[in-house]
């Protein structure tokens, strides 16, 4: 018997890798998205990948009934992936009430649903963010969360504690926190890939868009921080291994492999790459020239974040298949896929 879930936020960059991963892997996906950062052209996507046509629902979870009306129209699910969250750390900081209205309420009306229809299986998207400035480097799942650097960390870590209150009030849910570090790249059939509907701010679609031509030159955000080449470091994990670990994290725990009610995992490479070495990355694998120039920092950067995994690997059985030139290469060849195909219109 296939095994029902309902991906929110199924349309977006991570959703739509995650849905190819779990049909992949056996799974039947419901999505639930309103298209707020995404466009209705990913079904057509995921059904070139998979060839299977996923239904989504048009559905604004912050809207309590018209998410509750979902899951009532598919009895039987299994386990829920919740992704769908406004997830802009530039743009939660001009306007933290959209943030948290959105964020916390959609939250809380999927959980809702989990209780009412008695759904024990819950994966959320955290952040890496919810270490704000580690005060130590790799971060494991035990270093203590610092203060949030913006108001789309907090609702991460707000996210983090309601869930595991929720999970401590029912005993048959069981839910898992995965921590992403910074995803990016695409699925290596480039059939599919991060389309943002708005200006990305991220570094590797600035630097493929850079490359194609969409952008005159990449900014490298400060060269005087205290790390190897003095620019910033991160743990870049590729999109289609951060898919595999929600896979892997609802086969855990439909296994009841739990040892708590709720349970965080790392999900990243486990090591740090500069901005620097990341702009040398991308153009070592794609043989493309990239256009940078050393700007002033940015506001709320963190200087340095990378990840020990050893609890995925050991617990989820999980592990990175791809590295920094696989996320170069695939990103870049998506690119000139979507390039092609926005220029059509
Ligand atoms: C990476 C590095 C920039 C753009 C993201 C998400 C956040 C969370 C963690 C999931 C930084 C530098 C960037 C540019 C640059 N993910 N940079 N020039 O800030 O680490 O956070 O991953 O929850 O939601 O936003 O990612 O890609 O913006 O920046 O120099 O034009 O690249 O300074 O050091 P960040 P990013």
């Amino acid at each position: 018997m296939q095994k029902r879930v309902v991906v929110t936020g199924g349309m977006g960059y991570i959703g739509s890798h995650t849905i190819i991963d779990l049909i992949d892997n056996g799974f039947e996906v419901i999505s639930i998205d309103n298209y707020l950062n995404s466009e209705p052209e990913v079904l057509d996507r995921i059904f070139d990948v998979t060839g299977v046509r996923v239904k989504n629902y048009n559905v604004d979870l912050v809207d309590a009934a018209a998410t509750k009306a979902v899951f009532e129209a598919n009895p039987n699910i299994d386990g829920i992936i919740h992704f769908a969250a406004l997830k802009s750390v530039g743009e939660s900081v001009e306007k933290p009430w959209e943030y948290f209205h959105n964020n916390m309420n959609s939250l809380l009306n999927v959980l809702k649903c989990a209780a009412d229809f008695n759904i024990s299986s819950f994966i959320f998207s955290s952040s890496c963010s919810v270490y704000g400035n580690a005060n130590e480097l790799p971060v494991t799942e035990n270093t203590p969360m610092q203060e949030a650097e913006s108001p789309y960390a907090r609702t991460k870590q707000i996210g983090e504690h309601i869930i595991t209150d929720f999970a401590k009030a029912h005993p048959d849910f069981k839910a898992i926190l995965l921590r992403y570090f910074n995803p990016a790249g695409a699925h290596e059939s480039a059939k599919i890939g991060e389309s943002p509907t708005y200006n990305a701010s991220n570094l590797v679609p600035v630097i493929t868009e850079t490359a194609i031509g969409k952008r005159k030159q990449v900014t490298v955000f400060g060269s005087d921080y205290d790390t190897r080449d003095g620019s910033c470091v991160r743990d870049y994990i590729h999109v289609m291994d951060l898919a595999n670990a929600h896979t892997k994290s609802l086969e855990y725990l439909m296994q009841n492999k739990n040892e708590q009610a709720c349970e965080i995992f790392n999900v990243a490479i486990g090591e740090g790459v500069s901005v620097l070495e990341a702009v040398q990355a991308f153009e070592r694998s794609t043989q493309q020239k990239l256009n940078y120039v050393i700007g002033e920092r940015r506001e709320g950067d963190v200087i340095a974040i990378y990840a020990n995994l050893d609890k995925a690997a050991a617990r989820l059985g999980w592990q990175p298949k791809r590295d920094i030139d696989a996320i170069m290469r695939t990103a870049w060849e998506w690119e000139k896929v979507r390039s092609k195909q926005t220029a059509k219109v």
